[in-house]
């Protein structure tokens, strides 16, 4: 089948396009959809036309939208060589005995985080229920309407009873100047390229933050009047508060400026990351090298901890006192991952990496490299190192740090959940 293929991306003006009079009463209460990725595979013309019109509805206007005239194998070929994306939309004339056989080869490629909605031709409810038990979040019949397709996103990514939908990955570093900033750019420029899901890099080190040098932007206070305004935080603020980086990166950056002096209360940062937590998949918060209630209140609150050291005793130290602390504030949460940085510096002493964490009794889940032309060019130029040499092994190395805290598999890996579930319950049948 030729595909026509759409992509829709978020509007960046704002204004509302003229849609038609919403089918039913429920569209009007439905919340703007979040930055989402979603990419529907339609066969047929009624579909289509009912999905495009979403992509010009207001409320799709930060989702990133794609449309391919396509079948399921037409997403399983796609995915079988490129990142699923936050939500897939499918549509199919498969009998309900045939549906999972024709899911399987895409659930072998689908990502565990990966939502699915299908759309087919039979009202059959023990299928509605054996889809819903494999892992696919809703199944509708044809024919659909704009607001149906839009009410069972919004239930899926906007519901407050739903699970919050992003991800927030905290980084912080054992002493000052280890490289922390730099690999949480790095990696947050990764995770959104690689996956081109929508992440949002927050930078939490308001006097001093590097995250608008090192991307090369000039943007307002975004950060400070967040975080100083909290009533005034709802979606709409906070649009105007990020700054574009690139396709899938927005910023928000710190004012790096000294007019003020930056005292917080542990809460101080908790209505921002909740906004950030509802409107992008993920967040990567910079936080600074410092041991206060609110950044404390911040590390404990992340879904994943990075701690990056150098090989030195002040760091082992420091990185072995903020192991036990974050184990006691997170008693139910992962342990925090740790990289060792700034490598093989020329003629400097340094604890091998073995030595380093031998005594933390963690495994690094990265050891970079002191390579002082890379990183410097990268900072000099306001650019990541992937922009700057893709081949090289650092920027593997940010590659593997972004699968790792997102919770993504490489291809061909085991799947926990979603369309993955459905695979790993077909092995157990066959
Ligand atoms: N592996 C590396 N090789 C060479 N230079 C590096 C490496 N990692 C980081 N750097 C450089 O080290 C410097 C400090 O990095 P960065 O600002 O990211 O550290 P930080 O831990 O966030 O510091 P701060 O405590 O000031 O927040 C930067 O100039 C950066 O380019
Ligand atoms: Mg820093």
């Amino acid at each position: 089948m030729t595909a026509i293929d759409y992509d829709i991306q978020p509007r960046q003006d704002g204004r509302h396009a003229q849609t038609e009079a919403a089918a039913t009463g429920d569209l009007e209460s439905l919340r703007p959809l979040p930055r989402i990725s979603i990419h529907a595979f339609c066969m047929s013309e009624p579909i289509l036309r009912v999905m495009e019109k979403c992509g010009q509805d207001r409320r799709m206007a930060k989702v990133s939208l794609r449309i391919t005239n396509g079948n399921v194998s037409a997403a399983a070929n796609m995915f079988s060589s490129s990142p699923t994306p936050n939500l897939i939309i499918l549509e199919t004339d498969a009998e309900p005995a045939n549906l999972m056989e024709e899911l399987s080869p895409l659930a072998e490629v689908c990502d565990p985080s990966t939502r699915v909605i299908i759309i087919g031709r039979y009202n059959d409810i023990p299928l509605y229920r054996a889809l819903i038990r494999n892992g696919i979040s809703e199944y509708m019949v044809a024919p659909v309407s704009m607001a149906d397709v839009l009410g069972a996103v919004a239930a899926i990514f906007v519901d407050p009873e739903a699970e919050p939908l992003g991800r927030t990955v905290a980084f912080i570093g054992a002493k000052g100047g280890v490289g922390s900033s730099t690999i949480s750019h790095n990696c947050a420029f990764s995770i959104s390229s690689l996956f081109s899901t929508e992440t949002i890099l927050a930078d939490l080190d308001l006097p001093y933050g590097t995250a608008n040098i090192d991307f090369d932007q000039d943007p307002a206070q975004g950060m400070a009047e967040a975080v100083f305004s909290p009533d005034r935080l709802d979606e709409v603020f906070l649009d105007r508060l990020l700054t574009t980086c690139s396709q899938n990166l927005s910023l928000l950056a710190a004012p790096s400026l000294l007019d003020r002096a930056y005292d917080f209360d542990r809460m101080a940062f908790h209505p921002v990351m909740e906004l950030l937590q509802r409107s992008a998949p993920v967040t990567v918060l910079d936080v600074p090298h410092v041991w206060s209630d609110w950044t404390r209140s911040v590390l404990s609150d992340a879904d994943e901890v990075v701690i990056t050291c150098a090989p030195d005793l002040a760091n082992l130290r420091n990185a072995k006192n903020m192991l036990d602390a974050l184990k006691k504030l997170r008693p139910n949460d992962k342990t925090p991952h740790f990289i060792l940085n700034q490598v093989g510096m020329p003629k400097r002493p340094e604890i091998a990496p073995n030595d380093f964490f031998e005594p933390l009794e963690v495994d690094p889940v990265a050891i970079i490299p002191f390579d002082v032309q890379l990183f410097g060019n990268a900072a000099n130029s306001g650019r990541m190192i992937s922009e700057i040499d893709a081949k090289s092994p650092t920027a593997e190395i940010f590659s593997q740090i972004a699968h790792l805290v997102t919770g993504r598999v490489r291809l061909k890996k085991e799947k926990k959940g979603g369309l993955g579930k459905m695979l790993s319950l077909l092995g157990r049948k066959k």
